[in-house]
């Protein structure tokens, strides 16, 4: 099993959107078998809840499912147990270097680091921002690219 976790500050509005989007990706490609997808917040303030309604309204226009999902806090041990943990901005792989020491069994990398064609480094908080749609379209054409990314490494097809 290949084990993704998609991780941001609160868990309600990017990371589950990203859960989402990589989850339906998957399934599109006849790929479910292969994957384990789960998502995570370096907070607690939201745990047990459901995204976001920008989220949750977003996902709902795409037609893709975010059932079953709801938010809890990443701990240090998802840095070992996860093959790739995949953070929205800066500050998120900067607060995961604090919560675990020593060097993780798990990738850790940020969602923008597998697109080559965007200014863009950090995936906006729409949390802040309200702009559920440029987020949207960036998690969208990241988890493309760490798809094939991931393909590619595991001989996947
Ligand atoms: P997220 O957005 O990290 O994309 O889930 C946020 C959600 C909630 C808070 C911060 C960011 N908050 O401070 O409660």
């Amino acid at each position: 099993m290949i084990k993704v976790l998609f991780v941001c500050l609160g868990n309600i509005c990017r990371s589950p959107m990203a859960e989402a989007y990589f989850r339906h990706l998957v399934e599109k490609e006849g790929l479910s078998d292969h994957f384990v997808i789960d998502s995570g917040g370096m907070g607690s303030w939201h745990t047990g809840k459901s995204p976001h309604q920008g989220t949750q309204a977003k996902l709902d226009e795409k037609q893709i499912s975010y059932q079953g999902i709801t938010a809890r806090q990443v701990t240090a041990e998802d840095l070992d147990a996860f093959d790739y943990v995949i953070a929205m901005d800066d500050q998120n792989i900067a607060d995961l270097s604090t919560i675990k020491k020593e060097a993780p069994t798990a990738a850790v990398a940020k969602l923008m680091d597998y697109l080559d064609s965007t200014s863009m480094k950090n995936v906006p908080d729409p949390y802040f921002t309200g702009d559920f749609d440029q987020t949207y379209a960036l998690i969208e054409a990241g988890c493309q690219a760490l798809l094939d990314e991931i393909k590619k490494a595991n001989q996947l097809n």
